[in-house]
């Protein structure tokens, strides 16, 4: 499959309003993380794959400048759509995650991932850590919940806490990677929560 025929794909499951993993609301862990003393000052936020918009408007309701990225028009569409609602400045941008590095350099505090990882090739990881880093400024933070189940085959591909160590190390420190205490029921026990700090 070619990047066309992927956003292809990601697209048509918008279309057809085939979209499981969408909460319909921000994932529990960056909503209790916010509300944490852990909770990070706002500042420049990039959510990848951000889909229709959940958990970059959660971010958004709290202070930080959000921009989404999607590379499928119909998520860009609806995101826009829910903010414009909610009445929740946020910008959504229809890019390919992998094109943003000349357009974005170190441009983010931080970056949020929530099903971006396990949505695109296992075989393109090195490529999203690459990103990723190019991304954050120096000591930029990534916000991560990381889908840590062992079924084969994907998408959602699944990972293991030493797949992300492998991964992200050196380009990144792991503040904390840590199975996610808060998730809707049926992704429990198979998410981890990461802080990753970028060097
Ligand atoms: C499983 S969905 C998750 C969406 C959202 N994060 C959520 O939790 O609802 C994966 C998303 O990543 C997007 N995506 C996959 N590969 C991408 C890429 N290379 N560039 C931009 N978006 C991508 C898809 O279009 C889709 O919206």
């Amino acid at each position: 499959m070619n990047d066309t025929a992927r956003s292809q794909y990601w697209e048509n499951r918008y279309q057809e309003r085939d979209i499981p993993w969408d909460l319909n609301q921000p994932a529990p862990a960056f909503a209790s993380f916010l509300d944490s003393p852990q909770s990070p000052k706002p500042g420049e936020t990039a959510v990848l794959g951000c889909g229709t918009g959940n958990d970059a408007l959660l971010f958004a309701q709290r202070g930080f400048t959000v921009t989404g990225f999607d590379f499928a028009p119909g998520a860009i569409a609806s995101a826009r759509d829910r903010a414009r609602e909610m009445n929740v400045q946020a910008e959504f941008l229809q890019r390919d995650i992998f094109t943003l590095a000349p357009e974005f350099p170190e441009k983010f505090d931080y970056l949020v991932e929530h099903t971006c990882f396990c949505a695109i090739l296992p075989e393109q990881r090195d490529r999203y850590v690459e990103i990723a880093r190019s991304l954050l400024k120096p000591q930029g933070l990534l916000i991560g919940i990381f889908f840590t189940h062992s079924r084969p085959d994907g998408p959602p591909f699944g990972t293991t806490p030493e797949e992300i160590y492998t991964y992200f190390q050196p380009a990144f420190d792991i503040l904390s990677f840590a199975s996610a205490e808060a998730s809707i029921p049926r992704r429990k026990g198979e998410e981890h929560f990461g802080l990753l700090q970028r060097v």
